[in-house]
């Protein structure tokens, strides 16, 4: 995976804007992998999905909270990506407060397919989803992975750990960010 460039995807995002007007002032935004990752060194961890209990007490919020030690070591963004569409993410980034790490929908799992990362959840009544991985993101191309063990379909257990916020950060080299 190290050294592999992500796959160029556009996802579907829904942002504030209020000239919409009205009671739910959003609208659609294509954003594409170039808009997220191009001419930045970013985290990007992906879960299984928003809402779920170890994403909901651990990952994301540790995250949040450990964001200004990931700029401190050269890290210009870190994204949360999810199997769910952007209504469900923009809902759980508001539940959680998150104001730092930035939330990608991959509703349509186009992403976490073409990254070799989409597994069957059909044991908990979810269809397709990611496992769950980190990794280190340097101008579009994979300079750090983070992957649990045991990828598989339908696995009986939730690996966490290797893609913890404070595992890469232990693993992080200071690296100057790439020019924009
Ligand atoms: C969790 O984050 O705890 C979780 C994730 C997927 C399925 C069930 C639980």
């Amino acid at each position: 995976m190290i050294g592999r460039k992500v796959p160029f995807v556009t996802f579907r995002t829904r942002v504030r804007d209020e000239s919409v007007g009205g009671p739910n002032p959003y609208r659609w935004e294509d954003k594409t992998t170039d808009d997220y990752f191009k001419g930045k060194r970013v985290v990007l961890f992906s879960l299984p999905g928003a809402f779920t209990p170890t994403c909901s007490t651990y990952q994301l919020p540790d995250f949040e909270k450990l964001y200004d030690e990931f700029k401190a070591k050269g890290i210009d963004e870190i994204y949360c990506i999810s199997v769910n569409d952007a209504f469900v993410m923009n809902a759980w980034g508001k539940a959680q407060g998150i104001e730092k790490v930035g939330l990608i929908p991959d509703g349509s799992g186009e992403f976490t397919r073409k990254m070799g990362m989409l597994v069957r959840k059909d044991n908990l009544g979810f269809g397709l989803r990611s496992w769950r991985y980190g990794a280190v993101i340097n101008d579009g191309v994979v300079e750090k992975w983070f992957e649990e063990e045991g990828f598989s379909d339908n696995c009986e257990t939730d690996p966490y750990g290797v893609s913890s916020p404070q595992n890469i950060l232990a693993n992080l080299d200071e690296k100057e960010a790439v020019a924009a």
